[in-house]
């Protein structure tokens, strides 16, 4: 009697085994399988950290608001690549000229890693009727590591 319920057992256990083994042999290339969002990296998103990041103070269209955040939208302070990084990076207040007008606000250092700025300042510099080449975190690090 107890023999007869161990070889049971037993074959119910090579069932499950075969049953769960069957599961995993399907090709290793099938596309309905392996194709999953989270497969692919995420890569960092620019537009939406600005839209989360910086939007409240320099607004959706990057013209900022008269007399207390200045514009990024075709701003002349953002011909100098490298102390617009260093502006993200650090913050800054006291004054300063944009396009012609003067600010005297204070901008908080923002707290994103090299990957985050280089993506958020590719954004404005490919956005608001700018013209400027993609910033790379390479760039970003170099500044950060010189101040
Ligand atoms: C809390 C408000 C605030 C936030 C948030 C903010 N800024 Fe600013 N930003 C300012 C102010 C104020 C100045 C001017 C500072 C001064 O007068 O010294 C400034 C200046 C700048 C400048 C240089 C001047 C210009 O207009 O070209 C750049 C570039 C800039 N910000 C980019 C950004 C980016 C990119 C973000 C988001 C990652 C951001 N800022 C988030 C308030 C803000």
């Amino acid at each position: 009697m107890k023999k007869i319920f161990l070889a049971g057992v037993a074959t119910m256990a090579l069932f499950f085994v075969y049953s769960c083994g069957s599961n995993t042999n399907k090709p290793a290339g099938n596309p309905y399988t392996n194709t999953t969002p989270e497969a692919k990296p995420a890569a960092v998103d620019g537009e939406s950290i600005y839209k989360k990041t910086c939007v409240a103070c320099h607004m959706g269209d990057g013209g900022g608001v008269n007399g207390a955040f200045p514009p990024l939208a075709k701003s002349d302070y953002l011909a100098d690549k490298g102390r617009a990084i260093l502006q993200v990076i650090k913050g800054k207040s006291g004054e300063m000229v944009v396009n012609g007008s003067t600010y005297n606000g204070t901008m908080p250092p923002q707290p994103l890693n090299d990957e985050e700025i280089a993506a958020v300042l590719t954004y404005v510099y490919s956005n608001f009727g700018n013209t400027g080449g993609p910033v790379t975190a390479a760039e970003v690090k170099a500044v950060r590591d010189k101040n």
